[in-house]
């Protein structure tokens, strides 16, 4: 992709005076603001309408620009040095004297940590002087935005600037991984759990459906394209769009499939931007065929058990 730096610089100009930007991230785009900032974090929490109580993921640029803020865990180095920049979060324990606002933490003592991926970003981040607060860009307890237009369906105007970088290139939330103690996995994401495995040569729990909250994404309703959804649907009802992970010999108006070849990979890439398309459609609700719970598979399943709450 072409960069170009006068639009990063146009970012770089409203964050720096404490407004909020969209920005692309090879997961989903995000709403980023100075994280060092209450008055810009402020403002993320109003523009997603978003509850306080939960907190921002913070985006750096590298390990070192992070270390004046948290602990960097050496735990997770392994991680680091094979997955990031990259799709998954890191919950650290937080320095006293970090300058993080307190309003992104929610005066929690923890912060989830990422190193985004996308080019466009990376330059963005290492030309500032801070790190940035970013959730995904969409309205609270909603789909997630992988395109600049998505974040412009969300919220028309009200961004004052939305750094276009394409289509997402993996188009699902990073995972967020806790190794402070017992390693946890508190949402399912971007890098598939057998590969943290391997790396980390342990089996690891995933912790996503606690009975306290720690982590919002663990909540039952999100993801949600603001219509009803029924899963591991055989028959479907007249005037209900059928989602099927792959495309299959009958082809009706209302079906809508994530792949021609059943890569889960790919469907997970395909989700957000297919809901988003069935909502435009006008569909009143949505019917999903069973869909394999192996390797990404079990993240598109988790996004789509929690959507069907609404
Ligand atoms: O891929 C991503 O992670 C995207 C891109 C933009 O980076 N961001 C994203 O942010 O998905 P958000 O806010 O939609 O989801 C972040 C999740 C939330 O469920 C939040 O509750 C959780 O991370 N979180 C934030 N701080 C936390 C902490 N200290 N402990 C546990 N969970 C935390
Ligand atoms: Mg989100």
């Amino acid at each position: 992709m072409k960069i170009n730096f006068s639009n990063i610089k146009k970012a770089q100009n409203l964050l720096n005076k404490n407004e909020c930007v969209a920005i692309p991230t090879e997961t989903v785009y995000g709403l980023a603001g100075n994280a060092y900032s209450d008055v810009a974090c402020n403002k993320i929490f109003l523009l997603k309408k978003r509850p306080k109580e939960n907190p921002l993921i913070i985006h750096y640029y590298n390990l070192e620009t992070l270390k004046k803020d948290c602990k960097f865990n050496k735990r997770y180095i392994n991680l680091y040095r094979k997955l990031c920049p990259g799709p998954i979060t890191f919950i650290l324990d937080l320095n006293k004297n970090s300058k993080i606002s307190k309003i992104a933490l929610n005066k929690k003592k923890t912060v989830a940590v990422r190193f985004p991926r996308h080019p466009i970003t990376r330059n963005l981040l290492r030309k500032l002087d801070f790190p940035l607060a970013a959730p995904s860009a969409n309205l609270s307890s909603r789909v997630s935005a992988v395109s600049a237009s998505d974040v412009k369906d969300d919220f028309g105007n009200k961004i004052k600037y939305i750094l276009d970088g394409g289509k997402s290139s993996i188009g699902i939330e990073s995972t967020i991984i806790d190794l402070r103690s017992s390693p946890k996995i508190l949402r399912l994401g971007g890098v598939e759990i057998s590969k943290i495995e391997k790396i980390l040569n342990t089996k690891i729990k995933i912790y996503n459906k606690p009975k306290k909250i720690s982590s919002p994404g663990q909540m039952k309703v999100h993801y949600s394209p603001g219509i009803p959804i029924r899963l591991n649907v055989t028959k479907v009802r007249e005037k209900e769009a059928y989602l099927l992970l792959k495309k299959t010999k009958k082809n009706k108006p209302n079906y809508f499939f994530l792949t021609n070849n059943g890569n889960l990979k790919d469907a997970a890439k395909n989700l957000y931007s297919t809901l988003r398309k069935i909502k435009k459609y006008k569909y009143k609700s949505i019917a999903v065929a069973n869909i394999s719970n192996k390797g990404f598979g079990k993240t598109i399943n988790d996004r789509l058990y929690r959507a069907s709450k609404f």
